[in-house]
C-alpha cells in the first residue's frame, strides 16, 4: 500500500479488469458445437484450477474432476444421452416433440474432452455449517462448475453442460462409486462460435 486511505472503492479492480470479469459473465454460453482442436494441457489446468478455487461449505471442497478423453467411453455416454433424450421426447406432443428432437443438446463426441465434476458427500466427517442443509455439498460443487465455465470463456474455451443422463448408468461407464454424485457432465473445447444470446432462446 502507498499510504493512501483505504475505503471500499479502493479495493475494486482497475476499470479494464472489472470489464473483463463482466465480459466473461455476459459472454459465457452453453456450447454444443465444437471445433476439433485440442485444448492445450496448461490451458485446461488453469481452467480446472479456477474451478478448484470456488467457494465451498465449511471449506469442504467436495469436488473431483474426471477427465474423459477416451472415445469409447464417450460413445457410451453419447448412447446413454440418446436413450434419455428419446425417453424425454415422449412427454411432448407433436409438433413440440419434433422441435425438441431437432435441438442439439450436447457435444459429447465433437468436443476434444469431456469433464465430469463429482461431489463426495463423505469427504469430511464434520463439515462446519453443513448440519442444517446437507445438500450444500452439491451447491458448492455447482459453484466450482460456474468458476470453471467463466474461466473457460476467458480462455476462449466453450463448455456445455449435459444433464440428460441417468446417474447410475453414468457411474457405471466412468467407474464412479455409488456414494459419489456426478453433478455436472461437461463438454469442453473451442466453440464454432460464442453467440450473443443463449442457443435455446435463439431456437425459440
Ligand atoms: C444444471 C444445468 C443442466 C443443463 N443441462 C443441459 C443439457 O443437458 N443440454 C443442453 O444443451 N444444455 C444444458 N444446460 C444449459 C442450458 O440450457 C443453458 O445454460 C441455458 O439455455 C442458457 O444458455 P447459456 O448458458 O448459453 O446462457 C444446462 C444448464 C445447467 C445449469
Amino acid at each position: 500500500m502507498d499510504g493512501a486511505p483505504v475505503n471500499g472503492a479502493s479495493l475494486a479492480f482497475p476499470e479494464a479488469e472489472r470489464q473483463a470479469v463482466y465480459r466473461a459473465i455476459y459472454q459465457r454460453r452453453d456450447i454444443r458445437n465444437f471445433r476439433p482442436d485440442p485444448i492445450p494441457d496448461d490451458t485446461l489446468a488453469r481452467i480446472v484450477r479456477a474451478a478448484h478455487h470456488g467457494p465451498s461449505v465449511g471449506f469442504m471442497q467436495p469436488w473431483d474432476f474426471i477427465l474423459v478423453k477416451d472415445i469409447e467411453k464417450r460413445r457410451q455416454v453419447k448412447e446413454l444421452f440418446d436413450r434419455e433424450r428419446d425417453a424425454a421426447a415422449c412427454f411432448f406432443d407433436e409438433p413440440r416433440r419434433s422441435a425438441y428432437l431437432s435441438l442439439k443438446l450436447e457435444g459429447i463426441l465433437e468436443a476434444p474432452v469431456n469433464l465430469c465434476v463429482t461431489c463426495d458427500p463423505t469427504r469430511a466427517e464434520v463439515v462446519l455449517g453443513r448440519n442444517s442443509m446437507p445438500e450444500t455439498d452439491v451447491y458448492s460443487t455447482c459453484c466450482a462448475v460456474q468458476n470453471l465455465w467463466l474461466a473457460a470463456r476467458s480462455e476462449g474455451v466453450g463448455a456445455g453442460w449435459v444433464s440428460i443422463l441417468k446417474l447410475p448408468q453414468l457411474r457405471g461407464i466412468l467407474g464412479i462409486p455409488p456414494h459419489i454424485i456426478p453433478v455436472a457432465y461437461l463438454c469442453l473445447g473451442y466453440p464454432v462460435e460464442f453467440t450473443d444470446e443463449p442457443g435455446l432462446q435463439r431456437a425459440g
